[in-house]
């Protein structure tokens, strides 16, 4: 059948036809070849006409706006003319099309701890992404940041699998609108399943050292969630664990995820997975077998392993497969292709999507969440500046001014995306412009230090799978000269804002640090202005929690923000001078030291002790903490039962109190212990929260419920349950024991 003799009168082709019947007809006509090229998700950066017309690909990624147009013209070329389903990794906004939104980072939008705000951005970005002709994204990352070390933390949620699971689920069905066949909707992607943050040493990709139990005490929870939520589909991890290549753990895949929770989406294999089991795992001998194995285990789509159509091939001839072995996992991404409607609407970039992409309104929603992102972590009192004029503010810092870092990674200069070079700097406020607009201040800039520099690999310029190999960061020597021009800013100002961080090329896949210090002249500049005297308030724009120096605690003030998107710089100038109130709230710890790791609040008790010979163990900001410019009392916490049994919930009552005079957005954490358990658990566990607004002097009773069913943990067998027995309720504003009033309640 040629091209000229496909018409509508196939089956396949007929939209009144139920979805299984059009994918019965499809699946009978493909050819081998056709089958296992749907499998394939291909580079878009690459030789299209070979991946579409030579290896059948059923999907690409990584696309520029004009290659989506030219990769769909192929598909016309092809015999049964079946549409491509174009996956992107939309993060933190339509990361890499040029004039999107992008907003802060997830681990930024975490600290906001608002579920229907994070379902809001999602909605914004699905519009964002379906006018372009993107279908899928490979978001929400459901990863539990462990060691800070790991590059890839700023994509997270943060350290609480309960706080993680609430923003996960919101993302989901934001992507996911009212269903696939609401053009405004693209396909979500939980990932990556599951393990990969609990790497070694923070080492990217490395074996995951944890067991089942451990798997499902903490890590599999919010992915079951988000199942049960209807994701539709699942990318796997890179990592091995207990010797098994997650792209052939068939406990994980078939046992728990397709078995326990029923799940009937769509799995994707991470990059070059079924490749990497060859060439880096080694666990394969070659691309046949590894192909082999991958189908076997259930996996869908294949990304990036261009090596797997012929592998798979040579699979089948060696008996290693079946020739029907595809037609499961192609006969679920036909499904999709046809819940999409694609057949009847490739949904190419629209007409008028300028209006659409960066849009007004998405800015707003975005100033909207980068305000809430951010976290205000010491103030002496000098927070908030007044914005009066004449005020004389010394701006210094690398990152002041630097729009494109801002942005952190995923984003247009994070370098996966050749065709843009950055967003437009027009749509980006730093903190600079931002301080600039907000007031009639004398603003001076001065950037006072360099950060790194960059050397090539002597490895080589790229990995055997011909991926490019990020180049060696070295660190910049103070700058002697930057650092007086700073320090002569300060001496002339009447407040110092020094705006240092970390850069993209410290962030992300294969960039994990071995140190969480500020990096190059960042220090020796802090502790130059520091000493000058003068009020320094420290912006911390960084993708995760850093160490800084001793001199920060002479600091007026510390704020963070976690690579606040285009925003950023106006939201943080509106917290400073207190157009806005801070309200943004840790989720996730920051060491005092790298050689805490790992530092998250949630820990196993038992250890001897509690700190090291040389150093607390406490973190330097704990999980739930973030400053108002009020302050907030806590009384009264009560039960209204407190012997109850395991159908019950526990419900309990808190008095909070503003007792300054400013207003505030309160968020009331709720944490359980359970007293005694049948094997090691955690000392406590985030079980619940709500965010109150309260005027000055205003008080509120503020309800508190938890379900006994959520009490559980996992036993010696991996059985999750609630153990009768002793518990208590712990209620405040973070998860330091000091600040928690606790309240105890029996379950029989
Ligand atoms: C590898 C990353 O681990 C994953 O998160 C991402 O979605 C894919 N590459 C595609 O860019």
């Amino acid at each position: 059948m040629t091209t000229d003799t496909l018409t509508a009168s196939l089956p396949y082709l007929d939209p009144a036809l139920p979805i299984p019947e059009r994918v019965a007809d499809l699946l009978g006509r493909m050819t081998l070849e056709e089958k296992i090229g749907q499998m394939l998700q291909l580079d878009a950066r690459d030789d299209l006409d070979d991946h579409v017309l030579r290896r059948h690909a059923g999907s690409i990624l990584h696309t520029s706006p004009e290659r989506i147009v030219r990769a769909n013209a192929l598909t016309a070329q092809t015999r049964l003319q079946i549409p491509l389903l174009v996956g992107e990794d939309c993060i933190h906004g339509h990361s890499f099309w040029p004039g999107a939104t992008i907003y802060p980072t997830q681990l930024g939008m975490a600290a906001s701890w608002d579920p229907a705000l994070v379902e809001r951005v999602a909605r914004a970005t699905a519009i964002e992404v379906a006018a372009t002709g993107v279908h899928w994204t490979f978001s929400p990352v459901i990863c539990i940041a462990r060691d800070l070390r790991w590059g890839r933390i700023g994509e997270t949620f943060g350290e609480d699998p309960f706080l993680l699971g609430e923003l996960a689920s919101a993302m989901v069905r934001g992507y996911q609108g009212d269903g696939l066949d609401d053009p405004t909707a693209i396909l979500a992607t939980a990932k990556h399943f599951a393990g990969y943050s609990e790497t070694q040493g923070g080492r990217d990709a490395s074996e995951a050292d944890i067991s089942r139990r451990k798997l499902r005490s903490w890590f599999l929870p919010p992915f079951e969630r988000v199942a049960r939520e209807g994701c539709r589909s699942f990318m796997l991890g890179y990592q091995t664990m207990d010797g098994v290549p997650i792209t052939t753990n068939d406990w994980l895949l078939s046992d728990v995820l397709r078995g326990e929770w029923g799940y009937t989406g769509t799995l994707i294999t991470d990059w070059d997975n079924v490749g990497r089991m060859v060439w880096e795992q080694r666990v394969q001998p070659d691309y046949a077998h590894a192909s082999a194995a991958a189908v076997r285990a259930g996996n869908d789509v294949i990304m990036n392993t261009p090596g797997f159509f012929e592998g798979a091939l040579d699979a089948v001839a060696r008996g290693l497969l079946e020739d029907d072995a595809f037609d499961v996992p192609v006969g679920r991404i036909l499904t999709l292709k046809f819940e999409l409607g694609l057949f009847e609407d490739r949904r190419l970039p629209a007409e008028g999507l300028e209006q659409i992409v960066g849009s007004d309104e998405h800015a707003d929603l975005n100033l909207e969440i980068t305000r809430r992102s951010i976290v205000l972590l010491e103030n002496d009192g000098l927070l908030p500046l007044r914005p009066e004029a004449g005020r004389r503010v010394a701006v210094v810092g690398p990152l002041a001014d630097d729009a494109q870092n801002q942005l952190g990674d995923w984003a247009g200069g994070s370098g996966q995306a050749g065709w843009l070079d950055g967003q437009p700097r027009e749509m980006i406020t730093t903190v600079l412009d931002g301080l600039r607009e907000i007031a009639p201040w004398e603003v001076t800039f001065s950037r006072g230090a360099d950060i790194l520099t960059l050397t090539p690999d002597p490895a080589g310029a790229t990995f055997p799978d011909g991926q490019p190999r990020p180049p060696i960061v070295k660190p910049c020597a103070p700058d002697e000269a930057l650092i007086a021009e700073a320090v002569a800013a300060a001496a002339g100002a009447d407040v110092v804002i020094a705006v240092v961080g970390d850069r993209i090329e410290l962030v992300g896949e294969g960039r994990s640090t071995a140190t969480l210090e500020l990096i190059g002249g960042q220090i020796a500049l802090l502790d130059a202005v520091i000493a000058t005297g003068k009020p320094v308030i420290v912006v911390l724009l960084a993708s995760k929690p850093l160490v800084l120096p001793a001199s920060a605690s002479r600091a007026a003030a510390v704020v963070w923000a976690a690579n606040p998107g285009m925003q950023g710089g106006r939201a943080l100038a509106e917290i400073l001078t207190g157009a806005v109130e801070p309200s943004g709230r840790l989720p996730i710890s920051f060491a005092r030291h790298v050689g805490q790791q790992p530092t998250y609040y949630n820990q196993i008790r038992g250890q001897h002790g509690d700190r090291y010979a040389d150093l607390t163990q406490a973190p330097a900001w704990a999980f739930g903490e973030g400053l108002s410019y009020t302050t907030v009392e806590y009384a009264d916490l009560s039960l209204e039962q407190t012997a109850l049994d395991q159908t019950d919930t526990i419900v309990g009552h808190v008095t909070v109190t503003n007792t300054g005079d400013r207003h505030v957005r309160e968020t009331v954490q709720v944490y359980v212990r359970d007293a005694v358990t049948s094997v090691s658990w955690t000392d406590k566990e985030l079980k619940a929260y709500r965010q109150v607004e309260l005027a000055p002097g205003e008080s509120a009773r503020v309800r508190l419920e938890v379900p006994v069913a959520e009490c559980t943990i996992v036993d010696a067998d991996g059985i999750r349950l609630v153990e009768p027995g002793m518990f208590e309720l712990l209620v405040g504003p973070s998860s330091r024991d000091e600040v928690l009033l606790a309240s105890e309640f029996t379950v029989s």
